[in-house]
């Protein structure tokens, strides 16, 4: 019997406010499952905020994996929720249950995440039919972005909402909202069972989840629904740059007497 949260006791708290934050490496993830954040996300962002990529899509399985790893080796309750990354389903039923197999198996993730509606359907139910406990990604979708709009707020209500019940219906024990309008969030998750996961989809989901870079402002830059809670990326700047400092004028290491 698995320790930490699962998706059952995750899919119980429809209707709780609950918070979720993405981490890639050990330390950041102990930060968040100190802070009493009990599901963590290890999202393919692990390509922007971390590995130097412009976006998602250069991200691989085995990216996923060694990221997944250093967050599970470093927690101890927390539920840690692995993205699927772009090309990883998107080639057959029996490729996305490989992936996600691999998820579990080497990357020790709780249960899988992947972009899409009713185009993902399919994929949801194969891999949640394999035993993988699963979460879905409607709105903006940042693996896909350059086919549609781009990361604008997505407000086509009727489209959301198939797309929304497609995933629940194929199996999901939740699904994230990223960008969606907030009344089109709020009626998704009145009518949906399971939790809505929002990222800038306004006040009405079951549960927040941020990036945690920024959240912690570890970069130049956030999208405007982000709440930067701290400035990680100047006290880090400065405290190099008094090390430096204290190099060039011989200050450090202190010279004995
Ligand atoms: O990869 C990620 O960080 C995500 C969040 C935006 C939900 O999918």
């Amino acid at each position: 019997m698995s320790r930490r949260v699962g998706a059952a006791e995750i899919a119980a708290r429809k209707g709780a406010s609950f918070p979720m934050v993405t981490a890639y490496d050990a330390p950041f993830a102990q930060f968040a499952e100190h802070a009493g954040i009990d599901v963590i996300l290890v999202g393919d962002s692990v390509g922007n905020n971390v590995l130097g990529y412009d976006e998602t899509t250069p991200v691989t399985i085995e990216d996923m994996i060694h990221h997944a790893q250093a967050v599970t080796r470093a927690t101890a309750r927390a539920h840690v929720m692995v993205d699927m990354p772009f090309g990883s389903y998107q080639i057959s039923d029996e490729d996305a249950v490989r992936n996600a197999i691999r998820l579990v198996k080497e990357g020790g993730a709780c249960s899988v995440k992947m972009e899409g509606g009713t185009l993902v359907s399919q994929r949801i139910r194969a891999i949640y039919g394999a035993g993988i406990p699963v979460v879905g990604h409607i709105g903006v979708m940042p693996q896909t972005a350059s086919l549609g709009p781009g990361y604008k707020v997505r407000t086509n209500r009727a489209r959301l909402l198939d797309d929304a019940r497609a995933v629940e219906e194929a199996g999901a024990y939740a699904v994230v909202l990223e960008v969606i309008d907030p009344d089109v969030a709020r009626e998704i998750t009145q009518v949906l069972s399971i939790p809505t996961i929002g990222i800038g989809a306004g006040p009405h989901c079951d549960a927040q989840v941020l990036v945690l870079h920024d959240v912690l402002g570890l970069h130049a830059t956030a999208p405007s629904f982000a709440k930067q809670y701290a400035n990680m990326g100047s006290a880090a700047t400065e405290a190099l740059h008094a090390f430096a400092e204290d190099v060039r004028s011989r200050k450090f290491p202190p010279r004995s007497s």
